[in-house]
């Protein structure tokens, strides 16, 4: 059995561990690394999971998992570049960071996968996005597929695809949390208790969101469908046309891709 390791077992390593143990991985077969002990008891009363040291990780790990956040990365290289050799796969979930940046500051040849992953990873629902560094191959690939199978779907993208893939997918839950905020804002607005607006829209989005994933009709023709001739939904569509909604959303992605460029290039090549 691989011996998996997540250093930095916070919301998402966390996700990622117990979607592990679910998709029948041996608690024997995970480690994780964790920065105060409170955290690594914490983790291992609730999943069996041992808490190491990165040196121990490094040396019984065959995949090393990176989930810490992206500005607490440089101590982690320091750690690992002196005790990762080509036969260990490092997998990064850390957001903007380039695999060129792992590739500079280990040890030539240690294969690495950069993945966008996203929230819903914490419900078995993640949408993850991964991308080949210059030292991984096909089998490096399929290994990371299929961990990442245990929480959610994975596709495989060009590197250069994931500024693109982090404004869409990586940041994408939020915006559909911050519609479903002002969707039961407008049921305020119309006199329901919160309670109840809370509950019409977040069935209608969970009902919306299968039929998305289940049929394979266009959304355009699943919108048609409740939008009939004079009817309400209209009335709703063309104040949201008003009110350049979707033009909004164009610019808020790109706005979003534009901010991932950015904070990529702060991990450029020197
Ligand atoms: N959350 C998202 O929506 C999302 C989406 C896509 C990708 N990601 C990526 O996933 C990664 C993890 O995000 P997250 O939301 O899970 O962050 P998080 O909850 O802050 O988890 C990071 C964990 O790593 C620990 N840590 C930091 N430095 C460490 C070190 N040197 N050794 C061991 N543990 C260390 C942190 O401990 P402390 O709490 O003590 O600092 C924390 O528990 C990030 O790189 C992020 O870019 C997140």
């Amino acid at each position: 059995m691989t011996v998996i390791a997540v250093l930095g077992a916070g919301k998402i390593g966390e996700a990622l561990l117990s979607g592990l143990l679910h998709g029948g991985h041996e608690p024997g077969d995970l480690l994780f690394t964790e920065r105060y002990q409170a955290r690594v008891e914490e983790l291992t009363s609730q999943y069996g999971v041992r808490g190491v040291e990165v040196e121990e990780a490094a040396k019984r790990a065959d995949v090393l998992v990176v989930a810490v956040k992206p500005q607490d990365i440089e101590p982690v290289l320091d750690e690992l570049a002196p005790l990762l050799g080509p036969s260990s796969l490092v997998v990064s979930l850390c957001a903007g960071l380039p695999t060129s940046l792992y590739e500079r500051r280990l040890a030539e040849g240690v294969p690495v996968v950069r993945v966008m992953p996203n929230t819903p990873m914490l419900v078995n629902e993640a949408m993850s996005a991964i991308s080949a560094g210059r030292y991984a191959t096909a089998d490096h690939l399929a290994v990371v597929r299929d961990l990442l199978s245990h929480v959610g779907q994975v596709v495989e993208v060009p590197e250069a695809q994931q500024d693109a893939v982090t404004a869409l997918s990586g940041s994408g839950p939020a915006y559909f949390f911050y519609l479903v905020e002002a969707m039961i804002d407008a049921g305020i607005l119309l006199g329901l208790p919160r309670a109840l607006a809370g509950q019409l829209i977040i069935q209608s989005a969970v009902g919306a969101a299968k039929m998305l994933a289940e049929s394979d009709e266009h959304p355009v023709l699943l919108r048609e469908a409740v939008t009939s001739p004079a009817g309400t939904t209209i009335n709703a569509i063309r104040e949201l046309e008003k009110h350049g909604v979707r033009a909004a959303l164009l610019a808020a992605i790109e706005a979003a891709k534009d901010r991932s460029v950015e904070l990529g290039k702060a991990h450029d090549e020197d």
